[in-house]
């Protein structure tokens, strides 16, 4: 994990608010407020104190709401695009699907909220390396399953619900079902009632999940990955094997992968899910991330 964060800090250098931010998160970890939701061996690779704090504060306190994409324990765990991914980000939207590029104005609504760090490009203006972020795996999502794959969808691991929200405005779902702890789905409660959707959305964890939906598309990135194995496989058994098509951004999984620890390997996971293909991450979040992908039209993302 330390490595990671001194991968993030080195690549952000070329914005030093968000570069200082990374290391501030450091003493904060080590000495703010600390909050923790599951028991040690059951916790995600996110979920550490700092976070969880952080998250509850934004969730019931204004002014903490007000600027939670600029708090440096949120920045360590999202929030962290650098300008330069951003731009790959566009390219990949623009040779995929410029249609979308053509309505960046419009997602640009998700740095409405949060007071994110934004970027000046040529092709969009200023805007949240985030956001496209957001609007690049949207255009993954249009590529690989269509842009009518149906209604029912769940994602694990949503962060602030900034996916779902782009998602709402790409495509037609009906309802979407947000997996993820208590108060962070209290923060995305209050984020996503800030604006109007044209789908709804339920807010679940694991252990309010009978496992007795199915879905036509589930969404993880960088969330799934990181949680412990025996998590994993309950959210497999409820969520993941009851879904028509699935996107997942790996970060863990193979012996080189950037989390190793107690999570289940590509094999392990090719007896549980559905039969899925692995795919480059293009731009890659970082140097061994992969796409773990089921229910889709082969060849369909750009080279
Ligand atoms: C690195 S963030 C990724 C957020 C988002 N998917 C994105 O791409 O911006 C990891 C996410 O996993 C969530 N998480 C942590 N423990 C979890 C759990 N037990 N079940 C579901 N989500 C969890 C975190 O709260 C956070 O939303």
């Amino acid at each position: 994990m330390l490595s990671a964060l001194h991968r993030k800090v080195s690549k952000s250098l070329e914005n030093p608010a968000l570069a200082w931010n990374l290391v501030r998160s450091q003493w904060l970890r080590a000495l703010g407020p600390r909050e923790y939701i599951s028991v040690d061996g059951n916790r995600a690779e996110s979920e550490r104190g700092a976070y969880v704090a952080c998250v509850q504060r934004a969730a019931r306190d204004y002014r903490a709401f007000r600027r939670f994409k600029r708090h440096p324990s949120y920045q360590a765990i999202l929030e962290h695009v650098r300008r330069g991914m951003g731009a790959e980000y566009i390219e990949v939207i623009r040779r995929q699907t410029p249609e979308l590029l053509a309505r960046i104005e419009q997602f640009k609504e998700n740095d409405r909220v949060g007071d994110p760090i934004t970027q000046v490009y040529p092709e969009t203006g200023a805007i949240s390396p985030t956001t496209l972020r957001y609007v690049k795996v949207a255009s993954d999502l249009q590529c690989l399953f269509g842009a009518d794959f149906g209604g029912k969808v769940a994602e694990i691991g949503p962060g602030y619900g900034g996916q779902a929200l782009i998602d709402d405005r790409i495509f037609a779902i009906s309802r979407v079902d947000l997996f993820d702890l208590p108060p962070v789905l209290a923060l995305i409660s209050r984020y996503l009632e800030s604006f109007a959707l044209r789908g709804t959305y339920r807010c679940l964890t694991l252990n309010q999940c009978a496992g007795d939906e199915d879905y036509d598309l589930v969404v993880s990135n960088l969330a799934f990955s990181e949680l412990p194995s025996a998590v994993q496989r309950l959210y497999i058994r409820k969520v993941l094997s009851r879904s028509k098509r699935g996107y997942m951004v790996m970060d863990s999984g193979f012996p080189h992968s950037e989390f190793t620890e107690d999570h289940l390997s590509v094999d392990e996971l090719r007896a549980l899910l559905p039969p899925f293909e692995i795919l480059e991450e293009r731009p890659a979040s970082a140097p061994h991330n992969y796409l773990l992908v089921w229910g889709h039209r082969p060849g369909a993302l750009s080279v």
